[in-house]
């Protein structure tokens, strides 16, 4: 696998950062997951709208401007031999003796790398994935894409050590996100989403659900969920540019509805994928 490091491309293998880097003893930096679907990026400019959002939450001077983000990923994208990739970015603060202040001079690591994109089978998105709940102790400023994931890290590790896919997080009582997914519920035919603020992030596939959902008529709420009204949900779905729209049909050693995809977690990923297509 090819990979961009500061201006070079080279095999993954030979990718190599300085042990100052404030990424490597800070997680001074922030990040993005793009999807590309037949060596296209899918919503490229939104994923660049929050990079840049990114780069302003942490107050990191944007080594790019979107022009140069679109040729540099598109060249990355050239380079694999697979057409559907997961495109990963990360800029950091850059290699500086270590202080925790900001560095007068440094230069930001840019790095890329382009997995295969592996996205749920039919299969997957029928049977749904297990989760489970969690209080979310991460800091105030979710909304900006840090490689500082460590509460995420162990929130999702609760989830794997009690074989689920996903742990699904509430503050004061109402819910937030995914430990690395954004969380919509659906009662009575209506989809519920929790409103976009700093305390989780605003996903691409959020807005493009959200977008679908008022293009075609399905009602909807965005609104402040609590943690009652999940646990009586008939659909509780998680999305991700990687996961894109999956049904939890288990939460907390419960079956969610009637424990399988539901018709408007079905209505949604049809929308979506046609979305793709059209892209
Ligand atoms: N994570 N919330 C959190 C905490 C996330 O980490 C992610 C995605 C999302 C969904 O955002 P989007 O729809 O833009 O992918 C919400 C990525 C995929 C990751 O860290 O690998």
């Amino acid at each position: 696998m090819t990979v961009y490091l500061n201006g070079e491309y080279l095999p993954i293998g030979e990718a190599r950062v300085p042990v100052l880097d404030r990424g490597f003893l800070f997680g001074d930096g922030i990040y993005e997951v793009i999807p590309v679907y037949g060596r296209k990026p899918f919503r490229l400019s939104q994923h660049l709208v929050r990079l840049q959002n990114s780069c302003d939450g942490i107050r990191l001077t944007n080594p790019l401007d979107a022009a140069g983000w679109t040729t540099l990923i598109a060249d990355l994208i050239s380079r694999q031999d697979f057409a559907d990739q997961n495109l990963y970015l990360q800029v950091t603060r850059g290699v500086a003796k270590r202080d925790h202040a900001f560095p007068q001079t440094a230069t930001p690591t840019v790095f890329m790398m382009a997995n295969p994109l592996v996205t749920p089978t039919p299969a997957q998105f029928e049977a749904g994935v297990p989760a489970v709940s969690a209080h979310d102790n991460r800091w105030q400023r979710c909304d900006i894409k840090s490689i500082a994931l460590l509460a995420n890290v162990l929130l999702r590790q609760l989830a794997v050590d009690e074989g689920a896919t996903e742990t699904i997080l509430f503050r004061e009582g109402y819910l937030t996100e995914g430990a690395a997914s954004n969380i919509f519920a659906v009662k009575d035919g209506r989809l519920l989403a929790p409103p976009r603020n700093h305390l989780m992030l605003p996903g691409i596939t959020y807005d493009t659900v959200l977008e679908l959902a008022r293009d075609h008529g399905i009602p909807l709420e965005v609104r402040q969920i609590s943690e009652a009204e999940v646990r009586a949900a008939d659909e509780l779905w998680l999305t991700s540019s990687t996961k894109e729209v999956l049904p939890i049909t288990r939460f907390d050693g419960h079956a969610v509805g009637d424990g399988h995809a539901g018709p408007l977690a079905r209505r949604m990923l049809a929308l979506y994928q046609a979305l793709k297509d059209t892209a």
